[in-house]
């Protein structure tokens, strides 16, 4: 089973990487999960819901704590059998922490781990409207590499929900890393 890791932080839109686990589970992906301390604060607010009722439904995945710092996660020996890394959605200080190699949690690590080893890495940053800094810091992550994406759906293949909205997006985060998939209709299709 191919394995994917993937981190949900305290930015708006935690719904993304919510839906990319499940989306990323049924497609028969084993999924290391990470959920900082501030996105189930934001999953809170956004939904009214804790941590294990969201996950209630999902197998084939594990969790590893934001503070564990002895998890597989954090060797390069070990992330480099996996498919990449998804920071869904990414917080400007997440971005600023990866993009400056200051490593205060586990999901920074994986970032840096990640950049170090050449692991595919896929960042969904949400913040409106960006400054200075916060493009500094997603043009120098770009530039070693990492797809930086906004979570911005489109609205030619005409959402009729929420929902469609966001398996746009996550339609987009699973062809970085060319994953197949049919959450939306693609242009003309
Ligand atoms: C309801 C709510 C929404 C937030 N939305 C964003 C956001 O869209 N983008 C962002 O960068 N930070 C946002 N924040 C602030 C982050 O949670 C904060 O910067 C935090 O330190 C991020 O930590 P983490 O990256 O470790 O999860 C939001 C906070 C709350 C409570």
């Amino acid at each position: 089973m191919q394995r994917v890791v993937l981190c949900i932080t305290g930015a708006s839109g935690v719904i993304y990487g919510f839906r990319l686990l499940e989306v990323l589970t049924n497609l028969g992906y084993f999924v290391d999960l990470v959920v900082s301390s501030n996105a189930k604060i934001v999953l809170k607010e956004e939904h009214g819901k804790d941590l294990p009722e969201v996950l209630k439904n999902i197998k084939n995945y594990e969790l590893h704590g934001e503070r564990n710092l002895l998890s597989s996660l954090a060797s390069g020996s070990r992330l480099v059998k996996y498919k990449g890394v998804y920071i869904v959605p990414c917080s400007t200080s997440t971005l600023a922490c990866i993009a400056n190699g200051v490593n205060q949690n586990l999901i920074h690590r994986i970032g840096e781990t990640a950049l170090k080893e050449r692991v595919p890495l896929v960042l969904l940053v949400r913040e409106m409207p960006y400054s200075k800094v916060h493009l500094e810091n997603m043009l120098k992550l770009t530039e070693a590499g990492v797809i930086v994406m906004p979570a911005s759906p489109a609205f030619y293949h005409k959402p009729k929900s929420i929902e469609d909205m966001v398996n746009f997006v996550v339609g987009k985060l699973l062809d970085a890393l060319r994953i197949e998939h049919n959450l939306f209709k693609r242009w003309r299709e």
